[in-house]
This record gives structure tokens, sequence and C-alpha cells, in this order.
């Protein structure tokens, strides 16, 4: 068997450099790059086993080295070599967890990383054989083809400008996906500071996200996956959100290690998880992005937000995500307001996956707390949005719901969405 060298970093270059020592070491070696973290299970799957994981500076993090620990028991056999350009913010035993054969710092000693690799090689190599490794004699050999993992598909909503709808949009995939697939779906709001996804749903949170942290932090024996049930609210939609903090003050003590954390929780938890976001390109935003295969971008009729949309763009790309995940929507589109749609996608060759209308229903939906989709499904908005969304839905039940959207029934409170029916308190959907 060929042995293969999956290399795990946001940056294309350390892939490069792996390639051309290993080619120095065996010209049969294959070197896979995979930019971000939330593909990587994926691909280990589909493209190992792999001999070697190597992996970069950006996994050197405490919740890194938590996610390296859950790929090593995935795929125990395959040999774990880190770099990392700063000391690790992590403690001897997480990256003794973590499963690491061997730590190497930024930028290389040529020497160091060849003889890394080389060992990383011949160790991941014997175990992929099913021998037991020279260095550890007594060991019993390593599974080799372990169970591929359950985990939430995520999509991540972003914008640069404020108020292009967001919350709105996140809100109706998050029932969009739950009413279409019966499955638990998650909507995180990653809007730290002025998360509006409870206000928008009518829900009143007993705990959020800095209290599942704060827990999660203080108390040793705490295990948020345990408990996630105490901090999601459930919505009448058929989803759970886990809010954004009560006090602005709060979303200061969250990191993207945390959020990271977070995350990572909840998809091996739920089957869908859409996350919300502020309108900027923090390190928070960036860390739903690394574990979201499908990003969105609105933007709204408007120069400056037509314009930023083409700056938030091309920061993407200087990060190296990949554009084939992100989807661009033009919201709230309206004529006659001195700006042309057709001037716009003119501006955006990979074009708008939706062109959605300004509507009034929109507004009427955030006073009842029920995304539109539920409150007035036959709106043009809520067709356009559906149409969309259809996409990200599994064959069979993007076939059901292409049967057609039912007429909604107003009566005594109920609405019907899409077949079913579903209650409408009148005041307050908690
Ligand atoms: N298609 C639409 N038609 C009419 N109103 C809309 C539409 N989409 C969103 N809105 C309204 O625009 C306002 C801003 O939307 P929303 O809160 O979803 O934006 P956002 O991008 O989340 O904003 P922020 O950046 O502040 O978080 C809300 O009052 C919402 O109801
Ligand atoms: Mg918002």
């Amino acid at each position: 068997m060929k042995p293969k060298i999956l290399v795990l970093e946001r940056s294309a270059d350390l892939a490069d450099i792996i390639r051309e020592a290993a080619e120095g070491i065996d010209p049969s070696v294959e070197v896979i790059a995979c930019n971000r973290v939330g593909a990587v299970s994926d691909v280990l799957h589909q493209q190992g086993p792999f001999t070697v994981l190597f992996a970069g500076p950006s996994l050197a993090s405490r919740s890194g080295l938590r996610r390296l620990a859950a790929l090593h028991e995935e795929c125990p056999a395959t040999s774990i070599v880190l770099a990392f350009t700063d000391r690790p913010d992590a403690s001897l035993r997480e990256i003794v967890q973590a499963g690491a054969d061997d730590i190497l710092r930024l930028p290389f000693d040529q020497d160091d990383l060849v003889i890394a690799l080389e060992r990383a090689l011949d160790i991941g190599g014997r175990r992929l054989e099913g021998v037991t490794p020279k260095a550890q004699p007594g060991v019993i050999p390593f599974p080799t083809s372990p169970a591929v993992p359950t985990q939430a598909q995520v999509f991540t909503v972003s914008s640069a400008t404020g108020g292009c709808g967001k919350t709105f949009m996140a809100t109706n995939m998050a029932l969009f996906l739950a009413r279409h697939t019966g499955k638990k779906v998650v909507l995180v709001d990653l809007d730290l500071q002025f998360g509006e996804v409870s206000t928008a749903l009518r829900l009143r949170p007993n705990y959020t996200i800095y209290d599942a942290l704060h827990r999660d932090g203080d108390d040793e024996d705490f295990e948020f996956a345990e408990h996630l049930d105490e901090f999601l609210v459930p919505h009448e939609g058929g989803f759970s959100v886990l809010a954004a903090p009560k006090d602005p003050a709060e979303a200061d003590r969250i990191g993207p290690a945390d959020v990271t954390r977070i995350l990572d929780v909840l998809r091996s938890h739920c089957d869908y998880l859409v996350v919300d976001t502020p309108a900027a390109l923090t390190e928070i935003v960036l860390a739903a992005f690394d574990v979201s295969e499908h990003l969105f971008s609105l933007a709204t009729v408007d120069l400056p937000s037509v314009r930023n949309l083409g700056v938030f763009l091309q920061t993407l790309d200087k990060l190296r995500i990949p554009s084939d995940n992100i989807s661009l929507i033009l919201n709230k589109a309206e004529r006659d307001v001195g700006l042309d749609i057709g001037q716009i996608t003119r501006l955006f060759p990979q074009g708008f996956k939706a062109i959605l209308p300004y509507a009034k229903e929109v507004s009427r939906s955030i006073n009842m707390g029920m995304p539109v989709l539920a409150s007035d499904p036959t709106a043009e908005v809520s067709r356009k949005l559906a149409a969309c969304l259809l996409e990200y839905l599994p064959d069979a039940e993007r076939a059901k719901a292409n049967e057609g959207f039912e007429q909604p029934v107003k009566n005594q409170g109920r609405f019907k969405l899409f077949g079913r029916s579903l209650h409408m308190a009148a005041g307050n959907a908690s």
C-alpha cells in the first residue's frame, strides 16, 4: 500500500513543504492537503487510510488538540505529527492525549523534518499493517477501518454589513431543515455581543453559550455534551437554539477556541447546525467557517453592502477559504432604488443563489416570533427562499418537498406548513 500523508492546515504552504520533504524520503508518498478542520474527518475516511496526519499550527490550540485527540480515536493507526510556531496553549498532558508521535517547531529545521517524517511513516506504516510498532512492544494491533462518525452538516450565515438579513436567513434555514428532514437541528447565535436570534424567535433562554462555556470551564467534572439539552431552547418550529450571551460584556470572555469546542460538541450531537454570525470577519466567525460545509454571504441592494461583499469575498480568498462552499444571497431586493440588480449580479460572476425581495411579511414574522417560511409560506419571499434551500436537503426529502407547498390554512391559530400543521401561539412563541 502506498504511504499517504494528510496535511491539515488552513494555508496550503505547509503541504508544499511536507510534499517536498516526503518526496526525498520516498517518491511514492502521496501528500494530500486539507485546509478545513471541519472536513478532515470526511477526508480521513474517504481518502484514507493515512499513514501520517501532519497537523499545522492552527491545530496547536487546546481546542485543536481536542480535535486531534478525537481524530486519533477514529484513526488510531495514523501517526500524528504536530507543527507549531509558538508554544501550544495546552498542557503536555493534552498534547499526549492528542496522540502526537512527534512535535516540530516552525520554521522547520530541514533535518528534523526529514527525521520526523521518516519516523512517522515507519510508525504509521507498521500500525496500518497491523504490526506492533517497534517502539511499543506488546501493543495490540490497531483497527484500521473505523466506523464513519456521524457529524452534523454546518451552515454558517455571514455578511460584511449589518442588517442584511443574516438572522432572518438563519432562523428560516433552521426551520426549513427541521421541518423537511425531521432531524435534530440546532441554531447557534454567534453574534455574541448583540445576537438577536432569541428575540426574533421570541424565546426566553435561561442559559446561553456563555453559561455553557463558563460551567464547562469552571467545573472540572462538567461536560457540556452531557448537559446539552439544558442549554438549548426549543422552538416550536422543531429546532433548538443556543442563545448568545445576555450581557455584551460576557462576549469578551468567549474566544475562537471556545467557539470551536462548542461547535464540535454540537456537531456530534445533532444532524444540522445553523450558525448566525455578526457582520464582521472576526476570529470567532472564522472558527465557525472552519467547521462549515456551507457558507452563505448576504448583501442588500445598496452600494456599501455590495462593495463590502466584494471585499469580504476577497478576504476569504486570501484566507484560503474555498469559494466552492460560499453561496451569495441578495436580500431585500427592490426596484427603483438607484441600483440595478442586473448591475450587481454582473459584478459577481459566481452568481447569487437567491435574490429575495423586500417583503413586509418578514417584519410581520419577526413580530410573531415565527420564521416567515412558517408564518407566510406562500409569500414571494418564502417561495424564493424555500426554492434556494431545497438544494441542501437529502435527495428523498427534496423530492418530497418538491411535490409542492400547500396554502397556509389559518384555523384557530394553526398554520399549515408544507403539509404539516404547526401550532402558533397567539403571543409568545416560547
Ligand atoms: N427580505 C426582507 N424583507 C423585509 N425585511 C427584511 C428582509 N430580510 C430581513 N428583513 C428585516 O431587516 C432587519 C434586519 O434583518 P436581520 O436582523 O435578519 O439582519 P442581520 O444581518 O442579522 O443584522 P445584524 O447584522 O444586525 O445582525 C430585520 O428587521 C428584518 O426583519
Ligand atoms: Mg443578526
